[in-house]
């Protein structure tokens, strides 16, 4: 039976993991949005496209949950993005409304399926997503480290001039300028990093890439990356569906490891076929605890907003 892919949001997000997924043929996929006209014509558009590209997949566009019955993934991209005038806390509550609205419909129409969050404030939309869906915490995983770690992957390839693929990186923590791109983890072919590039080369890395998502923004001004995000994405909905069981950071909901208690923060896991089939709790030296415990305290205070004001 072919596997069956909800997007939520049919923004630039959610519209490019859509493609992308088709591209792989890693199911038929539905893409939903409020906007009535816009997924459809879009999927509409992308269907048209398969047999140029040679992809075969369903594509269909939604208002509605109806179509979405029984996926297996659903990736949600949905949300506002900060405009003029609004505070981070307001992004924070419309989001969560957002997120909470189709996090129901979900577990309504799609009792079964994991969920990958996208939208903004990425860790704590995850914690809404999770508290609506009521799921089980292995089916509810965020999408950020695969972009933060891709973004840090690119700046040391760029560096040292070799191929990206020889590059492997490891960020941790949430989704935000407190993220840990953990230097001593991360290496070129199993060489490790602090032997090929000089300290304040390496800081000014670790800083592009905790403000990499800024960094889009300033150049797009009226939004935000979309291409390296739903690529992610897609990378981890792969994963799940073909049970590769690839090792990589998600922001996953702690129960205790690394000192986190009931909060989503980024950190080592197994995705496959159940979801996060394992969290990888390394031993990290009290620096790096100190940076990741400070990069959680950021998400809890996002939560504590949220827990007094809905
Ligand atoms: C990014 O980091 C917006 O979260 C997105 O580019």
């Amino acid at each position: 039976m072919r596997k069956k892919i909800t997007v939520v949001g049919g923004g630039n997000v959610g519209a490019s993991c859509a493609v992308n997924l088709a591209y792989k043929e890693l199911g038929d996929v539905v893409l939903v949005d409020v906007v009535e006209g816009v997924p459809q014509g879009k999927a509409l558009d992308m269907l048209q496209m398969g047999p140029v590209e040679g992809y075969d997949v369903r594509i269909t566009g939604a208002n509605d949950y109806a179509p979405t019955a029984n996926s297996d993934v659903v990736v949600i991209t949905a949300g506002l993005a900060r405009k003029p005038g609004m505070s981070r806390d307001d992004l924070l509550l419309a989001n969560h409304e957002v997120v909470k609205g189709v996090s129901e419909q979900i577990a309504k129409y799609s009792p079964n399926a994991i969920i990958i969050l996208v939208t903004n404030p990425l860790d704590a939309m995850c914690w809404s997503a999770f508290k609506a869906s009521k799921f089980p915490k292995h089916r509810v995983i965020g999408m950020a480290g695969v972009l933060d770690s891709a973004r840090f992957r690119t700046f040391i390839a760029q560096e040292l001039d070799v191929s990206v693929e020889n590059v492997t990186a490891v960020v941790m923590g949430g989704h935000g300028d407190t993220m840990v791109p953990v230097v001593r983890l991360s290496g070129v072919s199993g060489i490790p990093l602090t032997e090929l590039i000089a300290p304040d080369k390496l800081a000014a890395i670790v800083d592009r890439t905790r403000n990499g998502g800024a960094e889009i923004v300033k150049y797009l001004k009226t939004g935000s990356a979309y291409y390296a995000p739903s690529a992610s994405a897609v990378e981890m909905v792969e994963s799940i569906l073909k049970d590769k069981k690839k090792v990589l950071p998600c922001a996953s909901y702690l129960e205790g490891e690394y000192g986190i208690n009931g909060l989503f923060v980024g950190v080592p896991v197994k995705l496959g076929a159940k979801g996060i089939e394992q969290i990888y709790e390394i031993k990290l030296t009290e620096e790096e605890k100190g940076m990741l415990a400070k990069s959680a305290a950021s998400v809890q205070e996002l939560i504590d907003i949220l827990k007094t004001k809905v």
